[in-house]
C-alpha cells in the first residue's frame, strides 16, 4: 500500500514513522509520503490559508492552495482516493478500515485553523472521516490514527501473524471484544490468574475466550454504537 499524508506539519509524523508495525509495513513494500502544502502553495510567502468570507474567527485552508499540492503529487489524471480528515466525516470503525486496508493507494488530508473550504470537501476528496465527535486541533493525530489501524492490517506489520485477525471487532470475533489476557506473574498481591488458563485443555481455553469475548458484547456501551 502507498499512503500519502498532506499536512502542514510533517514532523509531526516522526515518532509514528518510527513504530515497530509502520517499520515492518514499510520493509514488506508499503510507502508511507508525506507532503507539506506550503512546499507547493501558489501564494507568496508560504501562504496557505485566509479569514473566512462572511466574517467570523479563524482561518480557513484554501482551495487553491490543497488543489496545488494534490496536482504536484499527482501530476497525471490517475489519483488515489483521497480521504479528508473531519470531525463530522463517517466515523471510523473497524469496517472503514478493512475497507481502507484493500485500497492500493490512499491520500490523507489533515486539515488546521477552522478547517477547510468548503470546495475541497465537495470537489478534491472522495470521503471525509472522522475519528470521533469531537474536535482536535488538526488531523495530524486522526491521520495517524488512521494511518496505524490501516497499517497494522497489512500483512507482516505485525510480528505474529494472527494477532491483527483475532482481534477486537474482527471478524474472527464475529465483531465482539478480544478476550481477556494474563501473563506471569500467576499471582500479583493476592490477584490470580483464571485456572482455565493455566490447563493446558486448549479446547477448554478456546471455548473460554469466545465466552468472555460474547459476554464483553453484551456489556458494550450502546451509546458507543
Ligand atoms: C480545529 S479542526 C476544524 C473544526 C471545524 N471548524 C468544525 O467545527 O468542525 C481542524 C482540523 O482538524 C481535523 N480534525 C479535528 N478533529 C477531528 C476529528 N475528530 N476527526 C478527524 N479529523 C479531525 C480536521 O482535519 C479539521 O479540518
Amino acid at each position: 500500500m502507498r499512503l500519502d499524508i498532506f499536512t502542514l506539519f510533517p514532523e509531526a509524523f516522526d515518532w509514528f514513522q518510527s513504530q515497530r508495525s509502520v517499520q515492518n509495513a514499510l520493509a514488506e513494500g508499503s510507502e508511507l509520503r508525506l507532503f507539506n502544502y506550503r512546499d507547493t502553495t501558489p501564494l507568496n510567502a508560504g501562504q496557505v490559508d485566509d479569514s473566512p468570507y462572511g466574517g467570523g474567527a479563524g482561518m480557513v485552508l484554501r482551495v487553491d492552495v490543497v488543489d496545488a499540492a494534490l496536482r504536484a503529487a499527482y501530476p497525471s489524471e490517475e489519483r488515489p482516493r483521497v480521504v479528508l480528515l473531519s470531525p463530522t466525516g463517517r466515523m471510523l470503525d473497524d469496517a472503514l478500515a478493512d475497507e481502507l486496508t484493500a485500497e492500493p493507494h490512499l491520500a490523507l488530508l489533515c486539515g488546521r485553523y477552522e478547517g477547510f473550504d468548503e470546495r475541497v470537501h465537495e470537489h478534491l476528496a472522495n470521503d471525509e472521516v472522522s475519528i470521533g465527535r469531537y474536535v482536535l486541533a488538526g488531523g495530524e493525530l486522526p491521520a495517524m490514527v488512521l494511518a496505524d489501524v490501516v497499517m497494522r492490517k497489512l500483512p507482516g506489520a505485525l510480528g505474529h501473524a494472527q494477532s491483527a485477525v483475532e482481534e477486537s471487532f474482527s471478524q474472527m470475533l464475529e465483531g465482539a471484544p478480544e478476550y481477556p489476557h494474563y501473563t506471569r506473574p500467576v499471582l500479583h498481591r493476592g490477584w490470580g490468574v483464571p485456572d482455565v488458563l493455566l490447563s493446558g485443555d486448549h479446547e477448554r481455553v478456546r471455548r473460554w475466550r469466545a465466552e468472555q469475548s460474547r459476554a464483553r458484547a453484551a456489556q458494550l456501551d450502546p451509546r458507543a454504537e
